[in-house]
């Protein structure tokens, strides 16, 4: 049975840096609260009528792309990770397809929504397909544009002085190598959490599950009387009342994440046939610095043996995995042979890791 490992790369961020400084201006914040409770000092943002989620994809695809030596018209199969597509529909792979220049392919393309968990879920659904020997070269990517749609007020600053822009490539191919594979791959949910990190309007529940659930600040006004029919997926009081905005419940996401974390890396591990021990480097998603803290020191982790670059970028959710992995290589941090775990825990809730014996 062929089992699959990543033989290229590449990630990319815009060239636009914006500092905790450059948010004092716009909300009331400062450098020292966010470096304090989430260790950024800086997050890079799109040029937002030039460049896309999708092209910042592209830009690491190539660079993947690249790395791999491959031909990009020898990909059979696109998985794009993302909670920030360029279109609500249709997905981004397409889109990406089209930007690579290779639609003639007619390869399929598949969109993850997994959020912050996203690459890694992509890693095992492409896995999967290599494993069935349905797919042999696989471009797997991760990409998030967060700058256009966050509340810079100082109302939406909990959430908006976190997220950044960026995007990560792999090429994951077909090899007989065991020892130079994707070892195991676990993924978890738990929808109980849904709206405490979410994004809930516009969508498409006229307001159900905030009824149902007792979800408080979230009522809109749907103006039923005068909408005989639609008028709830989006509408005025939304934009008015600052509904349109990502929502998070920062204690329940930390107090969730340092929990799960190391359990679903025990899990990876010990599906993988290894332990604790074995470990040479953890890649996990890059939420915020203390999360990634408390979980090495939960674990009795070195420092060398964790990767963090969140200082830089901010959290990018599903790019933030293999933009860490991609720059961790490049720093010769990881190396070939190496034992490496992804790790990553966001909105859903999900939870998800990867065991990796690193290939090149
Ligand atoms: N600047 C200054 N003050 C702020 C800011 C800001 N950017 N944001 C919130 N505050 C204020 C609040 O208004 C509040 O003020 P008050 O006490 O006068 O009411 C105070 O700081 C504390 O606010 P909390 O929201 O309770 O802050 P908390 O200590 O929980 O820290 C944080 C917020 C950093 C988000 C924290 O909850 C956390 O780390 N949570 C984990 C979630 C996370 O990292 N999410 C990342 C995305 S999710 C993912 O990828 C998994």
């Amino acid at each position: 049975m062929p089992h699959s490992t990543i033989t290229g790369i590449g990630h990319y961020v815009p060239k636009n840096i914006v500092t905790n400084q450059d948010l004092t201006e716009v909300m009331e914040t400062s450098d020292e609260w966010i470096r304090e409770r989430t260790g950024i000092q800086e997050r890079r943002y799109i040029d937002r009528t030039k460049e896309t989620t999708t092209t910042l994809a592209l830009e690491a695809s190539l660079r993947a792309i690249a790395d791999a030596g491959i031909d990009k018209e020898d990909i059979d199969f696109i998985v794009f990770a993302t909670l920030s597509p360029d279109y609500y529909f249709p997905g981004s792979g397409v889109l990406l397809q089209r930007e690579l220049g290779i639609a003639k392919t007619e390869i399929a393309a598949l969109d993850i929504r997994a959020q912050c968990s996203g690459f890694i879920y992509g890693l095992s659904v492409a896995d999967q397909f290599i494993r069935a020997g349905t797919y042999q070269r696989i471009l797997l990517v991760g990409a998030e544009v967060h700058s256009v749609g966050l509340d810079f007020s100082t109302r939406g600053r909990n959430v908006s002085v976190i997220f950044g822009d960026g995007a990560g490539a792999v090429i994951l191919e077909a090899t007989e190598d065991r020892n130079t594979s994707v070892l195991s791959t676990v993924m978890h949910s738990d929808g109980t959490y849904a709206e405490k990190l979410s994004y809930m309007y516009p969508g498409a529940h006229g307001g159900y599950f905030i009824e149902k659930y007792g979800i408080e600040g979230f009522d809109v006004d749907f103006d039923l009387e005068n909408n005989k029919y639609g008028g709830v997926f989006w509408n005025q009081d939304m934009l008015d009342q600052g509904r349109v905005y990502p929502h998070m419940e920062g204690q329940a996401v930390f107090k969730m994440a340092v929990r799960k974390f190391p359990e679903v890396i025990m899990e990876a591990l010990t599906k993988a046939g290894l332990s604790i021990e074995d470990l040479d480097m953890l890649i996990p998603h890059q939420a915020n610095l203390r999360i990634n803290q408390f979980v090495a020191h939960t674990m009795n982790l070195r420092d060398d043996q964790v990767y963090n670059n969140i200082m830089r970028y901010g959290n990018t959710t599903a790019a933030s995995i293999p933009l860490a992995l991609s720059e961790a290589r490049d720093e010769g941090k990881v190396k070939k042979g190496d034992v490496v775990t992804l790790a990553a825990f966001g909105a859903g809730f999900t939870w998800a890791a990867a065991v990796l014996r690193w290939g090149f």
